[in-house]
């Protein structure tokens, strides 16, 4: 039997830290437990919302409905060849703590993924990326419950249709499914990826000559450390908006005005702005605006000094949002799903 709590305070389980108070909470180990509460006839027509970390979510009101928080655990080595390693991970997992593992068993495809809050299951949703790397260069298939037929299905690749930061789940599968497990193949012969940023001076001023995949989380680590604010002690939410995509032909006339403007390409027709540097640029770094402000360390980063409310968040959000628009006609669009 599974045990549902009534007003539950959600500040435990959302890294931004908003107190937020759900009807009811419960907290489910297994897909028997989930299917369960499921077919509860108190709660048929009750609104749900499924939780991992709550590590990319901005509450706005309390919650009215049933939160369902996933804590489905369990790593398994499905199979293992002299090249590569699938591993089949609950998705209740935190996403760190999976790292660390496949880092102790020296398997290389996710140490550039290391300290991103959250949990496994959460991770396909918006395909999560950091230094060069996404979890769909890893990721082999996942299953998940379709909360309409309750049937379990399997989605490979092609079926999560996963973008710069956008699946399937974020788009026509949103609020249709519980992801379960996730499946991803692991390598024994570690392909290092240190282009990016400054994973390579990092490793250097760490001493060290040889690679392996922990020197390359600990270097990850030091960067994100130094960069992002820790959830624990200063509420945030990772990167709140996504880099916005534009023509090279814009970019090219925003160039002539603003002539350091950087960018990352696309294709042929599009670049991406980092949306943290137009941020910084339009003054906004380390503001602060009563409960909530802008980081002073990365510009991309919206941080609760306390007591803010969610909507003191999406305020905030907003002014920056139109600023961007104003300055250099450019619309930034948030990462971080927005609730109630
Ligand atoms: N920049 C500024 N000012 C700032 C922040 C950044 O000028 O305040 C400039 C930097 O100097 C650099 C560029 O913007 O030239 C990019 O900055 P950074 O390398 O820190 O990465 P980002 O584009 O801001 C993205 C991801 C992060 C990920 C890093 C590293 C998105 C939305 N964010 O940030 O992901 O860790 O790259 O790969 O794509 C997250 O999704 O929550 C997240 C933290």
């Amino acid at each position: 039997m599974i045990k549902i709590l009534e007003n539950v305070s959600l500040k435990p389980y959302n890294t931004f830290g908003i107190t937020a108070i759900a009807k009811y909470f419960a907290v489910f180990n297994s897909l028997q437990d989930l299917v369960e509460v499921l077919n509860n006839a108190a709660f048929l027509n009750t609104k749900k919302l499924f939780l991992g970390g709550g590590s990319n979510i901005l509450l706005l009101n309390d919650f009215e409905g049933l939160v369902l928080k996933n804590e489905i655990e369990g790593v398994e080595t499905v199979s293992e060849t002299e090249e590569k390693v699938v591993l089949k991970v609950g998705a209740g997992e935190n996403w760190h703590s999976f790292v660390l593992k496949t880092i102790e068993r020296e398997l290389s495809g996710i140490e550039n993924l290391s300290l991103i809050p959250g949990t496994v299951g959460a991770a396909p949703m918006q395909n999560i990326g950091a230094y060069g790397v996404e979890i769909k260069d890893v990721f082999l298939q996942l299953e998940a419950l379709n909360l309409k037929t309750l049937k379990v299905e399997v989605f490979n690749l092609d079926k999560c249709q996963f973008g710069y930061r956008e699946s399937y789940f974020k788009q026509e599968g949103k609020d249709k499914y519980v992801i379960l497990n996730v499946s991803f193949e692991l390598s024994k012969n570690p392909q290092f990826k240190i282009s990016y940023g400054a994973i390579q001076e990092t490793i250097a001023t760490m001493g060290i000559k040889n690679l392996s995949v922990k020197v390359i989380s600990d270097a990850i680590i030091k960067i994100r450390k130094s960069k992002l604010p820790d959830p624990a002690i200063i509420g945030n939410s990772g990167s709140f908006f996504k880099n916005p995509e534009i023509s090279i032909v814009q970019y090219k006339e925003l160039l002539s005005k603003f002539p350091l403007m950087p960018s990352y390409p696309i294709n042929e027709n599009y670049v991406k702005v980092p949306a943290g540097w137009l941020i910084e640029q339009a003054g906004w770094k380390g503001k602060k605006v009563g409960n909530v402000g802008v980081h002073d360390q990365q510009a991309l980063v919206l941080v609760n000094y306390g007591n803010g409310k969610g909507n003191e968040i999406k305020e905030l959000a907003g002014s920056i949002q139109e600023s961007i628009k104003n300055k250099f006609d450019i619309i930034i669009s948030p990462e971080v799903n927005f609730i109630g």
